[in-house]
């Protein structure tokens, strides 16, 4: 068998409250799972369960107490519980991507140069990053006079299909996604769909939060229930 692209082991969380007299909140430990190439996993669980968190301690958002991350970067294997923060900027820009639940506005930046900037970042030429950036935003059915501007007035539903698109561009071998398809109406949920079976066919792998049973049934292979790693914690 191949080389997971993602391999946690015991790692352990727990959040100290420091406003709160130092309040302990255990959240996880003892989380442990793999992921391979080309297989969409859901994280599983009850509201607060810790599943934005776990997603957010692969990311490097989130500090780990204990345990390892390790994300496979083309032949080097990064742990991202102990790596540097610019190997960890680093990491991000090559190997692991992540569509966050809401879209980080930038002030005056349009819809298209916002999803068009990873692929610009990558190297690729302006002209053709907008384009895909084009092709991306009218298969997720954003308005074309919406293009232009910047998101920040955008509805809901609209910001998370910038968001998806700009988590989408550019081919990152680890894909993370918390809830995706939250503000997305029936039609766009099945473009989003059918966006994440092309990513796992281009062997991407894919961890994410995916509420909607219909979304998770349809692109999940398996789910990890984290309440296994809170009974511990
Ligand atoms: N930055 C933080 N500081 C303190 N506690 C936090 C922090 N982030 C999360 N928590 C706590 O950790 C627990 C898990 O939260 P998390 O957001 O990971 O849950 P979740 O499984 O994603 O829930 P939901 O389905 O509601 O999104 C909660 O009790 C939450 O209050
Ligand atoms: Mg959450």
């Amino acid at each position: 068998m191949s080389e997971p692209i993602l391999e946690v082991s015991g790692v352990a969380k727990t959040f100290v409250l420091h406003l709160r007299g130092g309040a302990r909140l255990p959240v996880v430990s003892g989380a442990g799972f793999e992921l391979f190439a080309g297989e969409c996993v859901a994280l599983g669980g009850p509201s607060g369960a810790g599943k934005s968190s776990l997603l957010k301690m692969v990311y490097g958002n989130y500090r780990v107490d204990q345990g390892a991350i390790l994300v496979r970067d083309g032949d080097e294997t990064v742990d991202v519980a102990h790596a540097a923060p610019r190997r960890l900027i680093r990491l991000r820009e090559t190997a692991m991507g992540y569509v966050s639940q809401f879209l980080r506005v930038i002030p005056r930046v349009s819809a298209l140069d916002v999803v068009a900037e990873p692929l610009i970042h990558d190297g690729v030429d302006r002209e053709e990053a907008l384009a895909k950036a084009r092709a991306l935003l009218a298969r997720l059915n954003l308005p074309e006079r919406l293009w232009s501007l910047p998101p920040a007035t955008f509805s809901g539903g609209e910001q998370q299909r910038v968001n998806i698109a700009r988590g989408l561009i550019a081919h990152r071998p680890l894909l993370l996604m918390d809830e995706p398809t939250a503000s997305l109406d029936a039609a766009n949920r099945a473009v989003v769909i059918g966006l994440i079976e092309e990513k796992k066919r281009a062997g991407v792998a894919i961890l994410g939060i995916f509420h909607d049973a219909e979304v998770r049934e349809a692109v999940c292979d398996r789910i990890i229930d984290v309440t296994e790693f809170a009974k511990a914690a």
